[in-house]
Formats: C-alpha cells, sequence, structure tokens
C-alpha cells in the first residue's frame, strides 16, 4: 500500500494531465518504484489513480517495456537489440552476459541483483551497443566493460 504523501503526489499528476492516460506511464513508474514491480495491488491502485478499469491498466502496462509485471532483480539490465546495436554485437552481448550471469535472457540471477532484458532502440545508436541498468545509459559496450559497469551497480547497491 502507498501512504499518503505519494498518494497525493500521483494524485496531483493525473489532476495536472490533460486525459488519464497521458498520465499512466508515469504513474505506473512511480508505483514500479515503490514496489519494486507493478504488483496486482500497484495495477489496482494506479486503475483507482487514473479512473480507469485493471484491465485497462494491465492493457497499458504490457504495451511498455519498462513496466514490469512480474518480479526483478534490483537493477533491470535492458540490452538493446534494435538495428544498430544489433549490427555492433548488441545480440552477442546480451548472449554473453546471460552467460556470465549464469541465467537466461528474462531471467533474474540467484542473488536477486539483476535481471536481463533485451529491448528496443534506447535512443543511443550512436553509441552502439548500448544497455539500460537502472536509470542509466551506457554505450560503446564491449562484454567487459559491460561486466565493469554491472560490477560497480552492484557496489552501489551493495554500499547504500
Ligand atoms: S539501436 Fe540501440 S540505441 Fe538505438
Amino acid at each position: 500500500m502507498i501512504d499518503n504523501e505519494l498518494k497525493i503526489t500521483l494524485e496531483q499528476r493525473v489532476a495536472a494531465a490533460v486525459t488519464p492516460r497521458e498520465a499512466a506511464v508515469e504513474v505506473m513508474k512511480e508505483l514500479q518504484h515503490h514496489y519494486g514491480w507493478l504488483t496486482d495491488e500497484a495495477l489496482h491502485e494506479a486503475a483507482n489513480l487514473l479512473g480507469l478499469s485493471p484491465l485497462q491498466v494491465e492493457e497499458l502496462a504490457t504495451f511498455y517495456e519498462m513496466i514490469y509485471r512480474r518480479p526483478v532483480g534490483r537493477r533491470v539490465v535492458h540490452v538493446c537489440d534494435s538495428i544498430s546495436c544489433w549490427a555492433m554485437g548488441g545480440e552477442t552481448l546480451l548472449e554473453q552476459l546471460a552467460g556470465r550471469l549464469g541465467i537466461g535472457v528474462g531471467e533474474t540471477t540467484s542473488d536477486g541483483m539483476f535481471t536481463l532484458l533485451p529491448c528496443c532502440c534506447l535512443g543511443n545508436c550512436g553509441q552502439s551497443p548500448t544497455m539500460l541498468v537502472g536509470d542509466n545509459l551506457y554505450g560503446g559496450l564491449t562484454l567487459e566493460k559491460a561486466l565493469d559497469i554491472l560490477q560497480r551497480e552492484r557496489e552501489g547497491i551493495e554500499t547504500k
């Protein structure tokens, strides 16, 4: 359950939007941030805030690949598999990262730290291949660079 402060913040965002749907992604992202993923409870809260049915919110949630309808790790690693990154080795990077993390694509590491997912263009095509870790965008990757980044992300979480 969300606290009153977050509820009021989200209500204000919905009120400021031209239509509730316009605020839907922002509301879902905030609730996802609060719960770690968009739980059923969060989905119903989003529906109440937006004045939409849970089914309508579910449909919106499944449309956006950065909204997670099942549990994910502390950091979600999105590796771009669109054309520029694919041509520069993004697909190989995704497979190699999966191997080094000991998981399949779409899975979460056993320590709950990382979930690995492919994604559409991250708008960083000039620095392919690119990945997004949480909210941090990284380009010009090699496997070694990507592993270093994940190690730093891990250390950043563990020292918090
Ligand atoms: S194709 Fe990967 S960032 Fe655009």
